[in-house]
């Protein structure tokens, strides 16, 4: 039996075999080296002498005529530094006396734990090869997966790990790829947080040692994302190389970058090891998730552009693209529920909202949690996915109805892998729930995780979400998950293989988001986990957009925004106005700052809009018109940090610019005017020097006597000034400049 892995590096070899402009991938012969190159990007890789794979380049692109000798393994530098130790191996096994990160660490059935992976044949497709490795003894064998894009030179890098024996063995650690850097002085940056405080950008340098990052908590996780840059020399925005990588795997995950005693860096991703277990019988595979990789010249800045490009064009399903349309279309303006009525929802109530928000221009209306079950609090309820009748006496029909006849489409909250001790399902299936029989059940948030690896609760969670979108005309679902877990036990299985959770699971939620998008192709999903806990390049093959944090204080919002679009695109990023105090700070802003801090992503609306004004009502029906005119641009176009909110900056400033560069769009910010400073000038980027733009203010004014048209060589250079009154405390302006 294979252990099939739906999709991973297949559909993206498949996606990227689409793309119009041709990469090249080549192998040598001679000297046995495999060569890629794509966009402004060459990665070399060769088999040494001793048969093992060797990294040799990946930096800018070369000359077609640029050859690269066979690969020489680095010389035993003393006995303690031996050779297998520091080569750079593509891909190395545990063995041979190798210090460094393995690869993959294999217990075999008779006690043998070495293993020493040599080459021993390929293929070539037209952007992709497949490079297959064998234990230099056991039956043991690694195909290791490449692809490149063409556009944006970003790899694609997986593994398939073969058990051709006539024994069972177990899979200890299994990355997805070893990425390998050149000794230089480098900047490590990685994205850390917590609950209502993800996405903050951290920034060290790289020293001899190993710096984890990762997640044991069987989903991606707050605490860290499964993303990294590493900058050559110390941060830089708009210049310098980086080396740039995002893991696409939404279960527990472990990257580690390790600079060794020679001073090179490797960057090993993948299932994160601990606690990790896969037994493969004779003739079973598994499949790593996929290792995605990429360089830069122009510094963080160039490297989120390319990442932004790539999540857009071979990420993010594309189930409504079209030829005149390839990308996924802009999110719609939403309106949710919660913090207006939390659980508190009734047919009435929602119905008053739904009025309101369809006199604000919104597209889509979302009914959060405590439509279901005996959904009164966090109690109770999860795991019961019918209709409240007290709440919705006539199921949600009436609601729907009346969300379509304002002219709006309809979603709903769902937690699929959750279930309340005080449900239905529970009482039915107490055996449903991760844990290890005889122990206690840890709750959080009064919930236990269904353990979504079993066949009968993939087939469960399968069935209920596919009956409630066959019976309601839903058109996006917001996919919560408020938990991670505890006692991963899973008692079906025999003891060796119970590890087998940490796999199986993700599977089957991929396995269950691609069946439900197959089997109603309109239906868009929100990644959600108690805000950004499952973000990563897995999850968003099968979801439309994240909501990055519970956290919707707008000036929060802005280092947070500036983190996520670190290793995320804007079009991903939905961004709710909420309500003035904001609950977590205390922090009082205007409707305008509100505003123009969500329009940076996918806006959305989470306020109490009841209880809005007529000017508050006027305010956001003239910004969300403004923004349905240039969303594109923001959410798809080239993003340009002009200067960055974070370590307390005065003021912040960002730009986008369209693809074809017709159209920009500034956003401009001041926490707090401090001596009357003024807002400093700002110089764009990304213009075509020689068209002529007009600059129409969408919120504030331009310093008196600036021009409203000049050319693009006059924004970049000369810059944008603001009002001089553009200043106080969270004050933000917002400007449009169209090609003429
Ligand atoms: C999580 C989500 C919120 C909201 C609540 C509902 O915390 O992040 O946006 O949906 O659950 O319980």
């Amino acid at each position: 039996m294979m252990k099939a892995f739906t999709g991973a590096a297949l559909v993206l070899a498949a996606s990227l075999f689409a793309s119009a402009q041709p990469a090249s991938v080549s192998f040598d012969a001679g000297a046995k080296t495999f060569r890629l190159d794509g966009g402004a990007t060459t990665y070399v890789f060769g088999v040494n002498p001793r048969g093992e794979l060797q990294q040799l380049y990946w930096g800018g692109r070369l000359a077609a005529s640029d050859a690269f000798p066979q690969a020489a393994p680095m010389p035993e530098w003393a006995s303690f530094d031996s050779s297998t130790t520091t080569t750079p191996q593509e891909y190395a096994g545990w063995g041979a006396g190798l210090f460094v990160e393995p690869a993959l660490k294999v217990s075999f059935a008779d006690g043998n734990r070495d293993l020493v992976l040599h080459y021993q044949s390929h293929t070539v497709t037209a952007n992709a090869f497949d490079v297959l490795l064998k234990d230099i003894d056991r039956p043991l064998y690694v195909t290791l997966h490449y692809a490149i894009d063409p556009d944006t030179g970003i790899l694609a890098r997986s593994a398939t790990i073969e058990n051709r024996g006539k024994e069972p063995l177990t899979i200890e650690q299994a990355a997805a790829a070893a990425w390998a850097l050149p000794p230089a002085h480098y900047t490590l940056n990685y994205l850390t947080g917590r609950w209502a405080g993800e996405w903050s950008l951290t920034q060290e340098k790289l020293d001899p040692g190993a710096r984890v990052i990762e997640s044991r908590r069987g989903s991606t996780g707050h605490q860290a994302n499964p993303w990294f840059a590493i900058q050559a020399g110390s941060h830089d925005e708009n210049h310098g190389e980086v080396w740039f990588g995002a893991l696409a795997w939404s279960g527990s995950w472990r990257i580690t970058v390790e600079q060794d005693q020679l001073d090179e860096v490797r960057v090993t991703g993948g299932f994160n090891p601990f606690d990790f277990g896969s037994v493969l019988h004779p003739g079973q595979s598994l499949e790593t998730p996929v290792f995605y990789g990429g360089y830069a010249q122009n510094g963080l800045g160039g490297a989120s552009r390319l990442l932004h490009r790539f999540e857009l064009a071979h990420i993010l399903p594309r189930t409504q693209a079209t030829a005149s349309q390839p990308l996924p279309k802009p999110r719609p303006v939403i309106y949710n529920s919660w913090e207006a009525t939390e659980m508190n929802v009734t047919e009435p109530g929602q119905m008053a909202l739904a009025e309101k928000a369809a006199a604000l221009g919104v597209d889509r209306f979302v009914m959060d949690d405590g439509w279901f079950g005996q959904r009164k609090t966090d109690h109770a309820g999860l795991g019961d996915w019918y209709v409240n009748q007290e709440k919705f006496p006539h199921g949600l029909k009436p609601l729907i109805d009346k969300v379509h006849s304002l002219g709006m489409d309809f979603g709903l909250w769902v937690e699929p892998e959750m279930v309340n001790p005080d449900s239905d399902l529970y009482r039915a299936h107490p055996d449903w729930v991760l844990n290890f029989p005889g122990r206690p059940r840890s709750e959080q948030r009064t919930q236990l995780v269904l353990n979504l690896a079993r066949p009968d609760v993939r087939a469960y969670v399968l069935g209920f979400l596919d009956k409630l979108l066959n019976e309601n005309d839903i058109a996006f679902l917001k996919w919560d998950y408020n938990r991670n877990w505890s006692e991963p036990g899973w008692d079906q299985l025999p003891p060796a293989e119970q590890k087998q959770v940490y796999v199986e699971f993700t599977r089957n939620l991929y396995a269950i988001l691609a069946e439900l998008r197959q089997r109603h192709p309109k239906i868009e999903i929100e990644s959600c986990s108690g805000g950004g806990g499952r973000v990563d390049l897995g999850i968003l093959r099968y979801t439309d957009e994240v909501w990055p944090s519970d956290n919707t204080d707008p000036f929060d919002r802005l280092t947070q925004q500036d983190g996520f679009t670190y290793a995320y695109a804007p079009q991903i990023m939905m961004a709710w106005v909420t309500d003035s105090p904001h609950w977590l700070n205390h922090r009082a802003t205007s409707l305008s700052y509100r505003m123009l801090s969500a329009m940076q992503g996918s806006l959305g609306i989470g306020a109490n809009i009841s209880r809005w004004s007529d000017e508050d009502t006027a305010t956001a029906r003239r910004l969300i018109a403004a923004y349905h005119q240039v969303q594109p641009t923001i959410v798809q176009g080239d993003l340009y940090r002009l200067i960055s909110p974070r370590d307390g900056s005065e003021f912040s400033a960002t730009q986008s610019v369209s693809r074809d560069r017709s159209q920009s769009v500034v956003f401009a910010f001041i926490h707090s005017t401090q001596k009357g400073r003024l807002f400093p000038t700002l110089k764009l980027q990304g213009l075509d020097p020689a068209a002529q733009y007009a600059l129409t203010p969408i919120e504030g004014k331009l310093r008196p006597g600036s021009p409203a048209l000049a050319s693009g060589a006059w924004w970049m250079n000369h810059g944008l000034n603001t009002d001089p009154d553009f200043r106080g405390d969270f004050q933000a302006a917002a400007f449009r400049l169209d090609r003429k």
